[in-house]
């Protein structure tokens, strides 16, 4: 089912609206897609709290749709064309995209190359700008279905933009559970232990990705262990459902440990091989893995596809962690970034 395909008969008309929304971290990872931005394997992912875009768009009539688009006050042509190739496989759909002219202004409170999505918080936030623009000409109230089609609308723009529509703890990807699709995001309840997890970012290295998490997918479509890679996935997944939902930190934190290395294995074994690793991830891996073993206290680590640290642990245990974190694993590091789990996108 689409969740536009009833919207084609809407006007293009003078609208402007501004919507702030945060970036999220994956559980369990998205990583190889079937079709059109439909995921191989179900992810899990918290949202941030911290880390968000604001984006601004201002929808004006015009004989063409237009793109501008301005990052921090800057033209930047680039991301305005890929914005508009995203707006025209639309088109089919919402035709009266064809004659709006969008000026859109947007800003990140977290710099870029930092391990973290601006794909997911700005792709986000523009979705749920595109929303707010069909719902206020649409005469539909429903809050369910905004934020639904907000989760939609930014699937189609990068997967894992459509898990940040929602708070807190977030599936996408057909699985065993009551609302689970692939083709928006939905939130879970988890246990109330694991309601507050920290995010601290150890950033490595900030410099841009060498391969793009949209080459990376395609490469999957090759990969010798794809197969085996979306079927632990799945497993995982299971396992991370169930951890969370009964605040079992060790396990989900043996599950967040072994997605990330996965993923990086896939680099590794993927048919022209790559790493994103740098030596100080590395060397921060093997310091957390001795921290653990020696205090046995609840921290963990993930990785995005790039070479940087977020290092997840419980609130409560936040003193003796970050003591940890600011005397051991910050001078391997460029920057540290704190985070923690958020409760979703807002309009300004
Ligand atoms: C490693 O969502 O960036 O962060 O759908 O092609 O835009 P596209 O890919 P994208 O991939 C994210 C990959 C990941 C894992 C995850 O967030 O689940």
């Amino acid at each position: 089912m689409s969740l536009i395909s009833s919207l084609s008969h809407l006007e293009a008309k003078a609208y402007s609206t501004t919507w702030r929304s945060p970036s999220n971290i994956a559980f369990v990872k998205y990583w190889g897609k079937k079709g059109h931005q439909i995921p191989a394997n179900p992810s899990l992912s918290m949202t941030l709290k911290e880390c968000f875009t604001e984006t601004k768009v201002d929808f004006k009539p015009a004989d063409a749709l237009g793109v501008d688009l301005f990052l921090e006050g800057k033209r930047e042509d680039r991301f305005a064309l890929k914005i508009k190739n995203y707006l025209e496989t639309l088109t089919t759909e919402l035709p009266w995209l064809n004659k709006l002219a969008l000026n859109i202004e947007t800003k990140n409170t977290f710099p870029h190359g930092a391990g973290i999505a601006s794909s997911a918080s700005g792709l986000s936030a523009l979705a749920l700008c595109l929303t707010d623009y069909i719902q206020s000409f649409s005469n539909e109230n429903d809050q369910d279905l905004f934020f639904k089609r907000a989760s939609f609308l930014s699937r189609l723009a990068s997967g894992s933009a459509c898990r940040s529509v929602y708070g807190g703890f977030t599936t996408w990807g057909e699985a065993d559970l009551a609302e689970a699709s692939d083709k928006y995001a939905t939130p879970i309840s988890v246990h109330p232990e694991l309601a507050h997890l920290k995010d601290t970012v150890l950033v490595i290295n900030d410099a841009e990705k060498s391969v793009s998490s949209r080459d990376g997918h395609t490469r999957m479509k090759e990969h010798a262990f794809a197969e085996a890679r979306f079927a632990q996935a799945k497993h995982n997944f299971k396992g991370m459902v169930n951890a969370m939902k009964s605040g079992d930190m060790e396990e989900v934190g043996m599950i967040l440990e072994q997605e990330a290395l996965s993923l990086h294995a896939m680099f590794l074994t993927s048919p022209n091989a790559f790493t994103l690793f740098k030596p100080n991830s590395i060397a921060a891996m093997e310091l957390i893995w001795d921290f653990r073993r020696e205090t046995k206290l609840p921290l963990y680590f993930t990785f995005d596809a790039g070479p940087n640290l977020h290092l997840i642990y419980p609130d409560v245990f936040k003193n003796k962690i970050k003591t940890f974190i600011s005397h051991e694993l910050a001078p391997l590091a460029v920057k540290v970034i704190d985070d923690e789990r958020g409760e979703g996108p807002v309009k300004c």
